[in-house]
């Protein structure tokens, strides 16, 4: 099979399996930023957004991603400066491994976006679908928390 989807604002067009998932293309064509934990929906790791919406992508079948568009936790640089949210995971000590990390911050956009001053419940219900091997999850809810601070503070 083949088609087109647009990551992180670049087109790209690939020839995958039938039964190749979002996160095997995603991979193969460079964009390891986006991790593999369990291949089973449950930790993570995979998270992207896809027209806009969450997603695991190791649950997404690449045929029914084509010609929609994809962003990765690289997608939310601007001219090569990190996001306040990948600042604020750096500042807050909540990045240990790292392997979680794409995918907390995707979650975490999200959740920002609907929600742009959640309490430590609503960042734990936000997290609830990233699991995280090192924190403890602490140092990940003041990362929130701090990015939620400085978004806010930036306007
Ligand atoms: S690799 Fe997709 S949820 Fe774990
Ligand atoms: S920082 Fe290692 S799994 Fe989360």
């Amino acid at each position: 099979m083949n088609g087109t989807i647009t990551v992180n604002g670049s087109s790209v067009s690939i020839e995958f399996e039938p039964m190749a998932t979002l996160l095997d293309v995603l991979r193969s064509c460079g964009h390891t930023e986006v991790k593999r934990g369990c291949s089973s929906g449950e930790c993570g790791t995979c998270i992207v957004l896809l027209d806009g919406i969450l997603v695991n992508s190791c649950q997404v079948l690449m045929a029914t991603a084509v010609e929609k568009e994809v962003t990765t936790t690289s997608g939310l640089e601007k001219d090569g400066s990190p996001h306040p949210i990948h600042e604020a995971f750096a500042d807050a000590g909540a990045v240990q491994c790292g392997y979680c990390t794409p995918g907390m911050v995707m979650a975490t956009h999200a959740l920002l976006a609907d929600n742009p001053a959640p309490t430590e419940d609503e960042i734990r219900e936000g997290l609830v679908g990233n699991l995280c091997r090192c924190t403890g999850y602490v140092k990940v809810i003041e990362g929130v928390k701090l990015a939620a601070q400085r978004m806010a503070d930036n306007g």
